[in-house]
Parts: structure tokens; C-alpha cells; sequence
């Protein structure tokens, strides 16, 4: 796989990344290291974790992620070869930290405990994971209301953060920062504080796109082609649902769906799926190689975050990777984006 530079930090990643989510909750160790061996012989060097892993969020399973990518690192000894990314959690889980805002105290206090159980000297890729005022907040808000937002403190409290993650840069604990979840207003705020300060420059954003969600396709693209910010794409099959594995109301067993986790199940995005599947298939390809294929064909794209809870499915998606879409396929694609514009 042709190698793609996080930002201008001069850090190279694979344009999959293998997203880890699911160690810990529908994945076991075992499942995790052989996902972990499978990706990186075929080449992927990039693997995105996250201190509030696994998903769904709750106390008893917190960090368990982190602590298999660790135990695998120490198994296999080799470090540098790979780009780590993880995150330190937003406001809002009582249970992590205390579910207080972000500030420079509670940098400092997530990083050492997600290098703790990574078993590592640093991360190279320290992520926000959404931010204290949650305006994107997983596809929940609409809209922004400006009322009672406090510009000034807002402002002051992104220098903050900043400056802590510019600390723990010149460390040596964190090699580059990013955001996710976040807007194209916050991330040019970063970028300019950065300038305006001196300080590290967010390489990346880390944002949900696929073929449902597409509403990176405009403001975010062009901050991102013009300010050398990588963008990073979760939930490139929108969690399951471009598969078609919940079409007709099925709730196939072992599933994010039926553990309860698909909140994005809806009869618009119903509609948008069967006619992405029923493309799919009249062209005799794989819905979720397709929708993961055409991720990796977007001008703006860095890296494609994959997600797997079995080996086939970990197969089939690297395999996009290979494909490439014919012409055909991509005009019928944006046919039915114009029909179903926005499915949430
Ligand atoms: N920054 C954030 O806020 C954020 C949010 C979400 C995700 N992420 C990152 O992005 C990664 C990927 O997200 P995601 O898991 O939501 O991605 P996704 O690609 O949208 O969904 C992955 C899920 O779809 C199913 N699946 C995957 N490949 C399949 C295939 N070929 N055939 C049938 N089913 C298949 C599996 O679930 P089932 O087996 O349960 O059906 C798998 O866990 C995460 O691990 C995480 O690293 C970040």
C-alpha cells in the first residue's frame, strides 16, 4: 500500500487503518492479535485505539483495548514500524476521569495512563476524541446555536489544550496531535493558535464518512486540502449498516445491531442502503468492499479506519484496497447520494 503523510509531520501511514473498537466487547485477545498479525503482514501499518475503548462505552470494560494493543506490542517486540493513534475522551462518562471537560491537567493525566496500558514510550498520533462543546456530537445535533456559548472561554480553553499537547510533544510522549469529531470552525481555530503561538499543528481530523454520511464532502474537504490536514474516516461501512445486514429488519445475531449499539438504524437510511446494496450487486461486487472502496477514492481522503469482528470480514475489507470502481458504478453512486442526500 502507497504510504500517505499524516499532515506535514513527515509520518507516513497505510490508507486503511485498522480501527480497534471492538477488542474487548465483541472481540476477544486471541481475535485481536490474529486481526493485528492479518493487518500488518498485509502491509497496514496504522492502528487507531482510543482511551474509552471498547465500544459501547462503559467502567467495566475501559481501556481494555489499549491494554490488548500493549500486550500485543510487547509480544511482537517491533515498535517503530508502526503509527499508533489513540485519544484522550471527551467530557461527558463520569467514569472516565471524572467526565470533566478537556484542560492541560487532564492531558497530562489520560496520556500517562493510555502509554501505561499501551506499554509504550509514546504515541504517535494523539487525538482529541470530540470536543468540550460536543457541537457535532455523533450525528445527536442539527444545528449550532451560538446562544450562551461563551466565545472567549471557548477560545481560551483550546489555547490551553493545545499548549498541553505542545508540551507533551517537545516530551517526547506524543509525536503528532489530531481532533475528531470535530468542525471545520474548531480545527481552523487550532490551526491558528498553533501559528499565531508557535505551537503543534493538528495533522489531523478524525471524523465519521461513508456513503450515509457525507457531510465532510464540503466545508471539512477544503480545509483539509488546503491546510495539510489529514482526514481520517471512521465508520467507513456506518457501522454495519452498507453491508445490508439490517436490511428488511433483520438483527442478525452477535452484531452491533443487536447488541444494541446501532443507532443509526432508520427507514431513510434503510432506503439509501438497499439501493447502495442493490448497485452492489448488479455490478457483482461486495456492498461492503464498494462503500469502502469509494471512501479510499475521495480526493480529500488519508486513511480509510477499517472495523472487523471476524477474520473474513477483515479480509474482505483490506481487499478494497485492490478494487477500484468503474466509472459506471461512481456516477450511480452520486445518483443516489442526490436522492438520499442525508440519512442520520
Ligand atoms: N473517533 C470516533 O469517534 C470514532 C467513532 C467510531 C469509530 N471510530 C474508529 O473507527 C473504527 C471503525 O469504525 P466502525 O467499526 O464503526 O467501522 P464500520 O466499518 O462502519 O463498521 C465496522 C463493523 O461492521 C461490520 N463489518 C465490517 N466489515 C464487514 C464485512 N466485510 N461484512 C459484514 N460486516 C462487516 C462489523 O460489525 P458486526 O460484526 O457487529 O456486524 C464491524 O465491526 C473503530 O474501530 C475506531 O477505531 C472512531
Amino acid at each position: 500500500m502507497k504510504l500517505r503523510e499524516l499532515g506535514r509531520t513527515g509520518i507516513f501511514v497505510t490508507p486503511l487503518c485498522l480501527g480497534t473498537m471492538t477488542w474487548g466487547e465483541q472481540n476477544t485477545e486471541a481475535e485481536a492479535f490474529a486481526q493485528l498479525d492479518h493487518a500488518t503482514g498485509e502491509g497496514i501499518n496504522f492502528i487507531d485505539t482510543a482511551e474509552l475503548y471498547s465500544t459501547p462505552g462503559r467502567p467495566e470494560t475501559q481501556g481494555s483495548t489499549e491494554t490488548m494493543i500493549g500486550n500485543w506490542l510487547a509480544r511482537r517486540g517491533r515498535r517503530d514500524d508502526l503509527v499508533i493513534a489513540s485519544k484522550i475522551t471527551g467530557p461527558g462518562n463520569d467514569w472516565i476521569r471524572g467526565g470533566v471537560d478537556m484542560d492541560a491537567k487532564q492531558v497530562v493525566k489520560a496520556l500517562d495512563m493510555n502509554l501505561a496500558r499501551l506499554r509504550t514510550g509514546h504515541i504517535d498520533l494523539y487525538q482529541l476524541h470530540w470536543p468540550n462543546r460536543r457541537h457535532y456530537n455523533f450525528q445527536k445535533s442539527w444545528r449550532f446555536d451560538p446562544v450562551g456559548q461563551d466565545h472567549a472561554a471557548i477560545r481560551d480553553n483550546l489555547l490551553e489544550v493545545l499548549g498541553a499537547l505542545d508540551e507533551q510533544v517537545k516530551a517526547g510522549k506524543i509525536r503528532a496531535i489530531g481532533v475528531s469529531n470535530e468542525t471545520a470552525w474548531g480545527l481552523m481555530q487550532y490551526l491558528r493558535l498553533s501559528e499565531i503561538n508557535g505551537l503543534a499543528r493538528m495533522a489531523s481530523i478524525q471524523n465519521e464518512y461513508n456513503l450515509l454520511r457525507r457531510q465532510s464532502d464540503l466545508d471539512l474537504a477544503e480545509v483539509v486540502a488546503f491546510e495539510d490536514v489529514s482526514f481520517l474516516a471512521y465508520s467507513p461501512l456506518a457501522a454495519g449498516l452498507l453491508t445490508g445486514k439490517y436490511l428488511d429488519d433483520a438483527m442478525p445475531a452477535g452484531t452491533r445491531g443487536a447488541l444494541g449499539a446501532m443507532w443509526r438504524l432508520n427507514p431513510q437510511s434503510d432506503r439509501a442502503t438497499a439501493a447502495y446494496v442493490a448497485l452492489a450487486r448488479a455490478h457483482g461486487l461486495d456492498p461492503a468492499q464498494m462503500a469502502l472502496c469509494w471512501c479510499l477514492s475521495r480526493p480529500f481522503m488519508t486513511s480509510v479506519i477499517i472495523g472487523a469482528t471476524a477474520m473474513d470480514q477483515l479480509r474482505a475489507n483490506i481487499g478494497a484496497a485492490r478494487m477500484t470502481l468503474s466509472a459506471q458504478v461512481m456516477a450511480e453512486i452520486e445518483k443516489i447520494h442526490r436522492q438520499y442526500p442525508r440519512t442520520i
